[in-house]
């Protein structure tokens, strides 16, 4: 789902970037977020400063996907050479070969999508064997109360880290780490079937 007018001022804001770059991405490379020269995919990638981050990992290659164009546009200035980046919903990635990817990184955008299930299938599907898979979330209750604070309207979905970890099990990950903290929920996880 398209982010509301304040979401994606507070998205773009330098504060998300110091929390995406000291927490978020620390976290991940904690959990295991340090091989070099893999095939990344990043689903979400908005305005693409995620991918300033995974430049460190000097991918073989990385695509960048984000349903907003407007997201695309800004992600396309910070001038990374080989990184693309593409207009695509994530629930369906039809574009992006079976099996072709090593790595896929979620920044905090399952919550924003009725449909979540359907892009941990097409995680599970665009994931050669052994892939792995980082993501980073919110659950449920402090989405909501996030809303009720700042208006920010996400939709209304069953997103919750439960729900998370039931579904990609069921997909045929195994968590092989994860972190919880203030409601927010960091994972690796390996797809092993
Ligand atoms: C909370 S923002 C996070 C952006 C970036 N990953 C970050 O951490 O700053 C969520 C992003 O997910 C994107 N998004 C929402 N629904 C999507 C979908 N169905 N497919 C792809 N991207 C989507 C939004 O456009 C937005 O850029």
């Amino acid at each position: 789902m398209r982010l509301s007018n304040v979401e994606f001022m507070a998205m773009n804001h330098p504060l998300r970037r110091f929390v995406q770059k000291h927490l978020e991405f620390r976290n991940f490379q904690s959990l295991g977020l340090v091989d070099k020269y893999r095939n990344i995919l990043e689903i979400g990638c908005g305005s693409g400063y995620g991918a300033v981050l995974l430049s460190a990992l000097q991918p073989k290659t990385y695509l960048g996907i984000d349903l907003m164009p407007e997201q695309i546009a800004l992600a396309g200035k910070w001038h990374l050479p080989g990184f693309e980046f593409k207009t695509m919903d994530a629930a369906e990635m039809k574009d992006i070969p079976s099996q072709s990817k090593e790595i896929i990184v979620i920044f905090g955008i399952l919550h924003h999508i009725p449909d979540w299930r359907n892009v941990i299938g097409e995680c599970r599907r665009v994931l050669a064997g052994g892939g792995r898979l980082f993501a980073e979330e919110p659950d449920g209750n402090i989405v909501r109360r996030f809303d009720k604070l700042f208006h920010w309207r996400h939709p209304e979905a069953d997103f919750s880290l439960e729900a998370f970890e039931r579904e990609i099990r069921h997909c045929g990950f195994d968590i092989v780490r994860k972190r919880k903290l203030a409601g927010f929920g960091t994972y690796a996880a390996l797809l092993t079937q």
